[in-house]
């Protein structure tokens, strides 16, 4: 077998040099916070995999769900010359957009990009294996980074699966929306998963799982930072906490200090004291409503042209055109 072509975009130096800045500019800030993007290393990979198999964590199947639906009138409606995937982690539920468009008759590349290089070196063997002739082109790279890098044939669909797009803060989000538009050509398309507002407890008991994966989830990022920055957080002594913002409609997910603490981060020559109690947030992950996730493609320049729930109207996946 031929191996899938590699680029990288965001190399092991520019990693160390973001994660510096950020860790940095994060542990310094009051509230504490870091970005999610640092949980994927490939034990934060694999825990993610897990997640995504847990009774409590609905949005990948009720993705699935919709997309085994809609997987034919997403290949008939884009015609895709290919397929670009951000956030691709494991690609599994890709596989059936993939078969879709093989079978339509229309594919020759798969682009998927993520900052795990773990995961995507897994998804992009797996996937060529699988699909013989597809060209698969995997790029280590952010999507809040370096999207104007990303290769494919037109017409193209870039997918952004998951629900990711809620782990960006709102200008964030906005300002990634209107990247993705100006790399993409008039008529080119946006494949869009989000999850939607729905009841706290479901909400709060999908991040704050039974059998604690979701809090093990959490504190790996810890780990990170004790590996990669030669810090020495006393991984145990916090504790995961999910909570539901009803004013900003998002889930966050913090790490609590369960005593006072001083935490020293030797590769930023940085000291930082925790409170007895005192929280660090770690990601957000937003929940939408139709109107807002019209609203947001519209300001970006997109036509939201399909939009797709699953049975039970938990998540959905919304078919956009750059205009
Ligand atoms: N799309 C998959 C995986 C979702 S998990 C699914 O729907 O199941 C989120 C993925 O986004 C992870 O694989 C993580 O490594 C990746 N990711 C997080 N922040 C990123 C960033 N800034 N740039 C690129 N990939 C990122
Ligand atoms: C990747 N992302 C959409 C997940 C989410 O649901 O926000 C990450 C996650 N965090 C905790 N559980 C899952």
């Amino acid at each position: 077998m031929t191996e899938p072509v590699l680029d990288v975009h965001l190399g092991p130096e520019d990693a160390a040099h973001a994660l510096r800045a950020d860790v940095r500019a994060g542990l310094t800030a009051e509230p504490k916070w870091l970005s999610p993007k640092w949980f994927y290393d490939a034990a934060g990979s694999a825990l993610f995999e897990d997640i995504t198999r847990l009774p409590e964590y609905y949005p990948t199947r009720a993705e699935r769900e919709v997309l085994a639906e809609r997987a034919a009138e997403i290949a008939a409606t884009t015609d895709a010359g290919s397929l670009v995937e951000l956030g691709s982690g494991s690609s599994e539920k890709t596989r059936l957009l993939l078969s879709a468009l093989r079978e339509h008759g229309t594919l020759t590349q798969f682009v998927p990009q993520d900052v795990s290089v773990s995961a995507l070196t897994e998804a992009a063997h797996a996937i060529m294996a699988d699909y013989p002739g597809l060209q698969v082109h995997g790029v280590v790279g952010d999507f809040t980074q370096h999207l104007g890098l990303l290769p494919g044939e037109p017409p193209r669909v870039v997918a952004f699966l998951g629900g990711t797009i809620g782990n960006l803060i709102p200008e964030e989000r906005e300002k990634f929306l209107r990247t993705v538009r100006d790399v993409l050509e008039p008529g080119e398309w946006l494949l869009l998963g989000t999850d939607l507002v729905k009841d706290r407890e479901t909400l709060v008991r999908a991040y704050d799982d039974a059998q604690g994966v979701t809090a093990a989830f959490n504190r790996n990022v810890l780990n990170v930072l004790n590996r990669e920055l030669h810090a020495d957080f006393d991984v145990a002594a916090f504790e995961h906490v999910a909570l539901w913002n009803p004013e900003r409609e998002w889930i966050e997910m913090r790490l609590r200090a369960t005593r006072a603490m001083t935490v020293r981060i030797a590769d930023l020559g940085l000291t930082v004291e925790f409170a007895e109690g005192e929280e660090l947030r770690t990601e957000v992950s937003a929940k939408f409503r139709q109107e807002g996730v019209r609203q947001e493609l519209e300001d970006a320049g997109f036509a939201l042209r399909r939009w797709w729930t699953d049975a039970e109207d938990r998540f959905a996946v919304s078919l956009a055109q750059a205009e």
